[in-house]
């Protein structure tokens, strides 16, 4: 049980026992709290006071775990906590109410974004949830990882996959997971409004390029300044660049008979993998190693990483709010 809680909270042991301990606390302080209050109202009748007792508990429980949790230093846990009960409560609240939303059909004539055979999640409804648009242009084993990732969350969900090869296995993905697409046009995309109003109509709040091989325009960073992130397979600033994608970039550090490679999660502005970079990881490349053995290694490294930072860097701007 302290394993599956372990991973679910992605903390350590001794985190775990920390978090353990201030909800024992904070339950305490609570009950004892509301024992209080109660006998200051003096309240005589038990059918008063039981349903009042567990109203008072429940309103003064976050707030008892709150301040408990300043005392063992976990209140970053325990604020993302509460809000993430918030929204899950909400989300109920609006899954019993509403009638599943549609998702997001076409804008507009020439510009197709193909719906999902079936509803996606039924949390996926705006507000406290972060719809991510992931883009890719190849098998999509990136984008694989993450949809698998974001399965079950509560706040953030692949709302659309948008692709710019019409037969790219990412559009197979994307059919499987039930997960709309937007097939995007060279010339729109690049003369046009870089897709931002397709994409606005589409509620779509963070972008993912997860093997994304055109350039983006200004029009599209702009829109979507500090919330659009990139990875790249080699350790930036190196090995960067225009024409540095995929398979060119382990055959040329290949070449160069490099020591070790990596990836680069980053960013995106309006220069090729220039953006600020927010993490990154490496691999030893033996020698004999193959540009394919190399393009393996760097494909588990993302896969272990990209999903996690994705969470990192939206959570931060969840709790920006
Ligand atoms: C990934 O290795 C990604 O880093 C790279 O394309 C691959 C896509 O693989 N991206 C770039 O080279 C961007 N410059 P996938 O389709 O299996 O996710």
């Amino acid at each position: 049980m302290f394993e599956r809680l372990q991973q679910k909270w992605k903390v350590s042991g001794w985190r775990l026992l920390l978090i353990l301990v201030t909800f024992a606390l904070g339950g305490s302080l609570c009950g004892y709290l509301g024992r209080q209050l109660l006998g200051l109202l003096q309240i005589d009748s038990a059918v008063i006071r039981i349903p009042l007792y567990i109203l008072l508990v429940t309103i003064l429980w976050p707030f008892c775990v709150l301040l408990i949790s300043l005392f063992t230093g976990q209140f970053k846990f325990f604020r993302t906590y509460l809000k993430k009960m918030g929204a899950r409560m909400a989300g109920k609240k609006r899954a019993d109410h509403l009638v599943p939303q549609a998702p997001p059909t076409n804008v507009n004539n020439d510009t197709l974004i193909q719906p999902a055979t079936q509803p996606v999640n039924q949390s996926g409804a705006q507000g406290s949830v972060t719809r991510i648009a992931v883009f890719a242009s190849g098998a999509g084993s990136n984008a694989q990882k993450i949809i698998d990732y974001f399965r079950n969350s509560t706040t953030i969900q692949i709302a659309l996959i948008v692709c710019n090869k019409p037969g790219a296995g990412v559009l197979g993905i994307a059919e499987r997971e039930h997960i709309p697409t937007l097939l995007i046009e060279k010339e729109a995309f690049f003369r046009g409004n870089g897709y931002v109003d397709e994409l606005k109509a589409a509620h779509i709040d963070f972008v993912v390029l997860a093997g994304f091989l055109w350039k983006i325009p200004a029009t599209l960073t702009a829109a979507y300044p500090n919330k659009m992130v990139n990875i790249h397979p080699a350790l930036l600033p190196r090995y960067g660049g225009k024409g540095m994608y995929g398979m060119h970039v382990h055959e040329a550090i290949i070449a160069a008979g490099e020591p070790e490679s990596g990836i680069t999660i980053h960013f995106v502005d309006n220069v090729y993998d220039n953006g600020a970079i927010i993490f990154q990881a490496t691999c030893a490349i033996a020698p004999g190693d193959t540009p394919a053995d190399l393009a393996q290694k760097v494909h588990q490294l993302e896969h272990a990483h990209y999903p996690r930072i994705i969470e990192q860097v939206i959570e931060q701007l969840q709790n920006q709010r």
